[in-house]
């Protein structure tokens, strides 16, 4: 079996069964640079997103939806940390994830962030439902992506989720093509259930 073969399946090792888009759900760095996700699916994405819960229905998400090839997409590729601008700028459109952190008279949102969390993971998983996938990051300069957006005071740039097609991962360099086929882990359940059997 080649590497490649293997990457096609990161399956989460669960303890109980989940749904198949939460068991196939995994974060990629080798996309298909080729690769083009129409306006159907990235509209079904957001749409997933738009129907998250929050607080007091108050929807604090906002996203900038810049395809690969537009000058937003490069925008945001040049606000990157450099060991992300080598994976991502394969990814067919990046989504930047925006918190309305107060609202129209200056009163906080102190939900915001959750908020925003909760719809981008909505959209990950619906992401995966339509064979897609999402790799979030937190590694870019948020200060500079506001300010190249204009965005208003009240809105801060949390995270940018680049999704895309599954892509050749030996087109990686070495020290990516390695994390690629690093174990996928996580804490066990009694660590992170402080309280309840
Ligand atoms: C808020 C957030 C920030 C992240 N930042 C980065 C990042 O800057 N670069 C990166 O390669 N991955 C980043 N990741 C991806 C995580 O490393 C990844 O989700 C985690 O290792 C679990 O792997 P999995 O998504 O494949 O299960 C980020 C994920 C989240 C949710």
């Amino acid at each position: 079996m080649t590497l490649v073969t293997e990457l096609t399946s990161r399956k989460a090792d669960t303890t109980a069964p989940l749904i198949d888009p939460l068991v196939d759900r995994w974060s990629p760095r080798a996309f298909d640079p080729n690769a083009v996700v129409d306006e159907e699916a990235l509209r079904t994405v957001l749409e997933a997103a738009r129907w998250a819960p929050s607080a007091n229905n108050s929807q604090p998400w906002r996203f900038i939806v810049a395809r690969r090839g537009t000058a937003a997409f490069t925008t945001a590729h040049d606000a990157m940390a450099g060991f992300n601008q080598v994976w991502a700028d394969s990814a067919a459109a990046l989504v930047i994830n925006i918190a309305e952190i107060a609202d129209d008279e200056g009163k906080p949102r102190p939900w915001a962030r959750y908020d925003l969390g909760q719809a981008v993971a909505h959209l990950t998983v619906q992401a995966q439902h339509e064979g897609l996938h999402t790799h979030q990051m937190g590694g870019f300069d948020a200060a500079a992506l506001h300010a190249a957006f204009e965005l208003a005071d009240n809105l801060e740039v949390v995270s940018i989720t680049t999704i895309g097609v599954l892509g050749d991962v030996d087109a990686l360099p070495d020290v990516l093509r390695e994390r690629e086929s690093a174990p996928r882990l996580r804490k066990p359940l009694a660590e992170l259930v402080l309280l309840g059997e």
